[in-house]
């Protein structure tokens, strides 16, 4: 591996092709596609944000916690909600502390209002949000910035993160403009409950994280729950794989399939049983009615229909 900037050399250092960049995630038990590796390398050695849509549970957010720590930066998120506004995302002012400070002032007697306003909205006053922080120099090198579930915020905010991710800079009018020397690794995720913009998707390389087919999925439960047996782990893939074809309200993302992988452990199986899919479905599916379909014969005949596919493939 080398370093793409002198200045970045005590940094840990970026991967140097889609094979450095599949070998750094799988370091930090992340089994990802060629495809999703070679958007990552590119992402970082673009310096571009990165762009991932998909559906729940498909490891989006896991993406930046394993590029922060296998890169040694800090992770900063940002938590998209409703509402999200300049406040939430960049900075606010210590209301409460900044009328304490007003309240000594004038109890203290002889206030120099000029020297009062100045000290009021001081660095000492101000607190930093997720996008303002990561926007400050950082001793181990530009911080990962995650921007989760941007779907769930407005256009409004949309517009003012296109603003932000073009300059990487953010303008506080009583103190100046915070610009970052150095940007961080933007990763944004959505679930798509509604389309983003273009204007700024355009700034981002853009990946679909897709449903792992049965051989990464197999590998990713291996990474995660070393403790399930080879046998029901196969038996576990094949039947989640099976769920997915299934015409479901929800299906099962690889947090459930992890889950329930967990689950079965706890329960001392080594291998699935009719019963034991009926009694544990709650772990892979969170709507009744979902659940109610799969229940009974229709998870004994998936099931059969598993086992003979795996028995037919060893
Ligand atoms: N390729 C993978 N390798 C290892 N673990 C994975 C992989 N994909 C998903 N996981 C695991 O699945 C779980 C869910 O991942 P994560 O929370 O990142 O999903 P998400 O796509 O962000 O879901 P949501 O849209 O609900 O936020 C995590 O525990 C993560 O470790
Ligand atoms: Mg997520």
């Amino acid at each position: 591996m080398r370093l793409y900037a002198d200045r970045e050399a005590v940094l840990k250092p970026l991967p140097l092709s889609i094979d450095e960049t599949l070998t750094l995630l799988g370091g930090a038990d992340y089994v990802a596609d060629r495809a999703l590796a070679t958007v990552l390398f590119l992402a970082l050695k673009l310096k571009r944000p990165l762009f991932l849509e998909g559906e729940a549970g498909v490891g989006k957010t896991e993406i930046a916690k394993v590029l922060a720590r296998s890169l040694g930066r800090e992770l900063i998120r940002l938590q998209c909600y409703e509402g999200l506004d300049v406040a939430g995302a960049v900075y606010e002012w210590n209301y409460a502390g900044q009328m304490m400070a007003i309240r000594l002032a004038e109890a203290g007697g002889g206030v120099d209002r000029n020297a009062l306003e100045a000290d009021l909205f001081s660095e000492r006053y101000l607190v930093r949000r997720p996008l303002l922080r990561s926007l400050e120099p950082a001793p181990e090198g530009p911080p990962v910035l995650l921007i989760d579930e941007l779907d769930r915020t407005d256009e409004a905010f949309e517009a003012f993160l296109l603003e932000v991710l073009s300059d990487f800079q953010v303008t506080i009018p009583e103190l100046g403009t915070v610009r970052a020397e150095h940007p961080p690794i933007v990763v944004i995720t959505s679930n798509r409950t509604r389309e983003i913009h273009d204007a700024l998707k355009r700034r981002c390389l853009y990946h679909w994280v897709d449903f792992p087919d049965a051989s990464r999925e197999l590998k990713i439960l291996k990474t995660r729950v070393p403790d399930a047996s080879a046998r029901l782990s196969r038996e576990i893939v094949g039947f989640v794989q099976a769920l997915r074809r299934e015409e479901l309200f929800k299906v099962p993302g690889v947090a459930e399939t992890l889950d329930w992988a967990s689950a079965l452990v706890e329960l001392d199986a080594v291998a699935l049983d009719p019963a034991l899919v009926s009694d544990t479905l709650g772990v892979l599916l969170k709507y009744q009615d979902d659940i109610q379909r799969m229940q009974g014969t229709r998870a004994k005949e998936m099931l059969d229909r598993v086992r003979s596919e795996l028995r037919a493939a060893e």
